[in-house]
């Protein structure tokens, strides 16, 4: 089976096409569409079936819970046992957009869709193809991120097609997603919200609207603790080449990562480096490709999955990373890049 692709854009969608997604996924098919932040591989989140059919053709562990789409407000109410009132404001202030929020489950979820657990994961996407295509479908869509486990996310449908085109039904190709990173989870089951994955939007933001969210402290790495989100404990987002982060101030970064390179080149190893715009004239080695701009860290986040994509099909054996700590995504980046790095940092 190779998968249907069709295109369209948010501006002018294809109603047919999408009316046509839905059945398939009505039918218990696989559809993979995009998102504002990655492509997702969508399911009927009701259906027992289509779920183990998603965990198959990801290759994901199957105690790894799926996240369910929506696209109205009313069909929240249904997969939960209660709505927290600060939930509710950050359902009427944050959706659609960016945020995945986890409730204790009603028994309309099956538990194949929550790997098991009692408690659900939901999120209504900011991107008119996504809505519709939920609405076509049902209104409850289970969909991860479309890339084999293991791989970085997808952010365009060629990502999607390269993993899973021979696996699933259809791929709604809507072009390159607008964030680039994965939605931030927020953990309603705990006394405390809980940011359980850092995303666009970041703890400060969602505690100016509802007052203290507390990080997962699985997140920090504190050594011993697991992370609460089962994704967020496997290596994920893992380019095939050795990738390693070096941090410190930029000109001793830049010298740090051309003595690496130029050591690894001299051994005969294909080497690559992310660098930004201001830095990428300054590396003399191997494979330089620029993540963007440190005056626009939207533009590093957008384009991380892709460029760790670029060096696989590069072939890199090593790869060379500067660090991004920036201001307001610089938690979810650094979370991705580290997590692609297995923690190999070396601070200068
Ligand atoms: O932006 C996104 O969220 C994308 C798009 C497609 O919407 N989806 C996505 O799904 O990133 P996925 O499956 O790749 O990541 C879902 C994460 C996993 O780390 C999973 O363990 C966690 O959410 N998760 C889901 N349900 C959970 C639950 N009930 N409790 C704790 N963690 C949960
Ligand atoms: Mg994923």
């Amino acid at each position: 089976m190779r998968a249907r692709i069709v295109r369209m854009t948010e501006e002018k969608l294809d109603r047919e096409a999408l009316a046509q997604a839905g059945e398939i996924l009505r039918r218990g098919g696989l559809v993979a569409f995009p998102t504002e932040t990655v492509y997702g591989l969508g399911g009927n989140a009701l259906d027992p079936e289509a779920s183990r059919k998603i965990y198959e053709a990801k290759g994901r562990p199957s105690d790894n819970p799926l996240i369910v789409h929506i696209a109205d407000l009313e069909h929240l109410e249904p997969l939960v046992e209660k709505i927290p009132e600060k939930a509710r404001i950050l359902a009427k202030k944050c959706w659609p957009g960016p945020l995945t929020m986890i409730f204790s489950k009603s028994s309309l979820v099956p538990e194949a869709t929550t790997g098991g657990l009692p408690s659900v994961a939901v999120r209504m996407p900011d991107h008119q193809v996504a809505l519709e295509l939920i609405r076509q479908a049902g209104g409850y869509v289970a969909a991860p991120s479309a890339n084999t486990s293991g791989r970085p996310s997808p952010t365009e449908a060629a990502h999607v097609e390269a993993d899973l085109g021979d696996r699933i039904d259809m791929i709604v190709d809507g072009g390159p997603v607008g964030i680039g990173l994965e939605s931030t989870i927020v953990d309603f089951t705990e006394e405390v919200p809980t940011i359980l994955r850092p995303g666009y939007l970041n703890q400060q933001m969602l505690e100016e609207l509802i007052g203290q969210v507390r990080m997962d402290r699985g997140l920090t790495l504190e050594a011993g603790v697991r992370p609460k989100a089962p994704g967020m404990k496997y290596k994920h987002y893992a380019p095939k080449g050795d990738l390693t982060i070096v941090e410190g101030p930029g000109q001793r970064v830049v010298e740090e990562i051309n003595r690496l390179a130029q050591e690894k080149c001299l051994q005969g190893f294909r080497v690559g480096i992310i660098a930004v715009e201001e830095t990428a004239p300054s590396y003399t080695q191997g494979m330089v490709k620029c993540i963007g701009s440190r005056k626009d860290e939207e533009s590093i986040a957008r384009q991380l999955y892709r460029v760790l994509r670029d060096f696989d099909a590069l072939e890199a054996d090593y790869i060379y990373s500067e660090a991004f700590e920036t201001p307001r995504m610089g938690q979810a980046i650094m979370n991705r890049l580290l997590k692609a790095a297995g923690h190999k940092i070396i601070k200068v």
